[in-house]
């Protein structure tokens, strides 16, 4: 497995999120525009059943505008499920969100409860930002580190909403090898086995795919090189990224393309699409059928031998 995540810190989240979700009227689950299908958490996936959803593309800013509406029809396919694409800049739009929260949280117009909403997201999702901005002042702290909101909080909203924050780390899922080089890419995930070239290549060659222009654009090159490796070589050479031997430095080009691809110095871009995911999932239920029957098979021959 490509990134650090810890089964134990997942198995104590999934029982707290269990307990808690019986008093929730509506979940709210925030993850990456640029990357929805990959910063998904598969416990929440796993512990909704059919409370109301509303899921969140927040760091819209970033993320492809044309993509993104595709994953905002695409979520709302799903019995139950809001999509909204949320950044940082809107607070005005982000406040549009309670009123969906009582909507969907259905309560009676006189009905002195209020409205639960659990929050949820992976680390770095921006869970802490928009807790802030919601409440409009300080309470959850943000920062590049993971999982700064590591409490259970309840906050009283006006207008009837109890934002109720939860507990525990949620990991993404991470099963699937392109989802572990997207979260990667994108900056989500930073403490990760794979090393920064081949993170880079991993995008170069998504970029060249998907966003051809924009790279010819930032990069001024009249055509593109027929591999992610060429293109980070070319950046290399024009940004000194060199080594003795006038020979490239990978590390150091793949760091600045990763650096560009984040900061949207090379444009505004999305690393996976409604149709990739439906395909990645398919491939990994797959591939997990596959792992359950080698299992199932190797205990049966194990109980023959023993026979
Ligand atoms: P978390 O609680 O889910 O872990 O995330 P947090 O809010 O701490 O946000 C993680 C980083 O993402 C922060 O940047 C935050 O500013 C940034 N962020 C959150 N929402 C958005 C958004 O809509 N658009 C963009 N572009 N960025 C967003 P940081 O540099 O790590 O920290 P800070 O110095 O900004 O606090």
């Amino acid at each position: 497995m490509s990134i650090n995540w810890y089964p134990g810190h997942m198995h104590k989240a999934t029982r707290e999120i269990r307990e808690i979700i019986p008093t929730i009227d509506v979940i709210i689950e925030i993850v990456d525009a640029r990357i929805p299908y990959s910063s998904e958490n598969p416990v929440i996936q796993e512990l909704r059943k059919d409370k109301p959803c509303i899921k969140l593309l927040n760091k819209s800013d970033l993320a492809d505008p044309a993509i993104t509406e595709q994953w905002l029809h695409y979520l709302e396919k799903e019995a139950g499920t809001k999509a909204m694409a949320i950044n940082k800049h809107e607070t005005e739009r982000v406040r549009t969100l309670l009123n969906l929260c009582r909507k969907l949280a259905n309560k009676k117009p006189d009905s002195v409860d209020p409205a639960r909403a659990l929050i949820t997201g992976i680390p770095n999702v921006g869970k802490s930002t928009l807790i802030n901005m919601l409440a409009g002042r300080t309470i959850a702290k943000t920062g590049n580190e993971p999982a700064i909101t590591k409490a259970q909080q309840t906050i009283n909203l006006p207008d009837g909403i109890q934002l109720v924050d939860t507990p525990g780390i949620l990991w993404p899922k991470v099963e699937n090898e392109k989802s572990s080089y997207r979260l990667a890419a994108t900056g989500a995930i930073k403490e990760t086995a794979m090393p920064y070239e081949d993170v880079a290549s991993f995008a170069a060659e998504y970029m060249m795919l998907a966003y051809p222009e924009l790279l010819k654009k930032r990069y001024d090159l009249p055509s593109l090189p027929s591999t992610d490796i060429e293109l980070l070589e070319k950046i290399g050479r024009q940004r000194g990224c060199l080594m003795s031997g006038n020979r490239i430095n990978f590390d150091k080009v793949a760091r600045v393309f990763l650096n560009e691809l984040r900061d949207i110095t090379i444009g505004r871009v999305t690393l996976e699409t409604p149709e990739m995911a439906e395909q990645e999932k398919l491939e990994t239920r797959l591939l997990m059928e596959q792992l359950a029957d080698e299992k199932k098979a190797k205990k049966e021959e194990r109980k023959k031998k023993r026979q």
